[in-house]
């Protein structure tokens, strides 16, 4: 490691990447980042209804466990100011919009339970105020996320992250990213490497481009280079996001994780998991229990005639690859844990 680059981090000109704005005519609308436009666009939406943010959520318009939790609360929200039928017909739908972020379906469990009991005249401000507190408090989680992970870092860090686990994956700041951020700010991140992350390159069209835009220095590899960059003693530490973290401290995360986990192991380096405690399930005891969305071949390859595609969003790495997980919380050893309602 070489002395650390004190950073002056321009995160701030990004701002919220979706927020639920009360309009003129008094009724609410969702502004949200496309990320799919990234990084050769930067275009917000606004939209009122419900169904065009489950489909945002479900193509990845808005993607990242922590924003689509807050995308699937404001769903609901909108879904309360002008749907028809039930709200729980209307938050299964909502909850089911991509199965393996535990923040989707308890976000919208929590909307749920906001308006149990109110008058349905009242539901969709209700609703409106809980959103703006969940924009709140993801913003000051992830702060504390980052205060807490940049503990563990030194001066000089070279940190190779994956996915995106950044402002544009929360409202605002991030989580794996968040750490970064804190420890630029503290002069102890020399560089970032950011894997690709095929097949829908969230590292190079989302993270290289939001590092770039913060001024952190990043390089951007392709998926398969990181066991290079690792030998040639590049790395100094794995930060990366979470989608699940089970009671055992096993952790769902973009597919290819679980491979770095392993190298990270190979080489000593170390691996950090970041995530707020929404992102923890109590009620799960290990990894195998979580549902891997399994998404469309489309997203791997053009269709080539007799061959099949396999394309699980997601994997699980065993938590004896994690050498720390930071929540908003602590830093803990996977396995200890503290959960939200101990
Ligand atoms: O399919 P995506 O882009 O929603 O996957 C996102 C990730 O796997 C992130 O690492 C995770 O949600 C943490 S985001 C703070």
């Amino acid at each position: 490691m070489n002395g650390g680059l004190m950073g002056r981090l321009k995160l701030e000109a990004l701002g919220k990447s979706l927020e639920l704005v009360r309009e003129q005519d008094g009724r609410f609308a969702l502004h949200y980042v496309d990320q799919r436009l990234l990084p050769k666009r930067f275009e917000r939406v606004s939209t009122r209804e419900w169904r065009r943010v489950v489909d945002a959520v479900k193509t990845l318009a808005v993607r990242g466990a922590p924003a689509i939790g807050v995308a699937g609360a404001a769903a609901l929200a909108l879904w309360c100011q002008d749907g028809e039928g039930s709200i729980e017909d209307a938050a299964h739908e909502i909850a089911s919009a991509r199965p393996t972020a535990v923040n989707l379906s308890w976000a919208v469990k929590k909307a749920v339970e906001a308006v149990s009991g109110v008058d349905h005249v009242s539901r969709a401000d209700c609703l409106f105020d809980l959103v703006k507190q969940m924009e709140t408090e993801d913003e000051l989680t992830n702060r504390a996320i980052g205060a807490n992970g940049a503990e563990l870092l030194e001066p000089g860090t070279r940190v190779l992250t994956h996915c995106n686990a950044g402002s544009l994956a929360t409202v605002f700041y991030g989580t794996a990213l968040g750490i970064v951020y804190a420890a630029f700010e503290q002069g102890k991140v020399e560089r970032v490497f950011a894997d690709e992350t095929r097949p829908v390159d969230q590292g190079a069209r989302l993270t290289a481009w939001e590092l770039a835009q913060a001024g952190v220095p990043v390089t951007l590899i392709c998926d398969d280079m990181a066991a290079t960059v690792m030998a040639q003693g590049l790395v100094d530490a794995v930060v990366v996001g979470a989608d699940r973290i089970a009671r055992n401290g096993d952790v769902a995360n973009k597919i290819g994780t679980y491979g770095l986990a392993v190298l990270a192991h190979e080489h000593g380096i170390p691996f950090y998991v970041a995530a707020p405690s929404s992102t923890l399930d109590a009620a799960i005891s290990d990894g195998s229990h979580i549902v891997i969305e399994q998404r469309d071949s489309a997203e791997v390859a053009e269709p080539i005639k007799g061959v099949d595609v396999y394309n699980p969003a997601f994997d699980v790495t065993p938590a004896h690859y994690i050498t720390r997980i930071i929540t908003e919380r602590g830093v803990f050893r996977p396995g200890e844990l503290e959960f939200p309602s101990e």
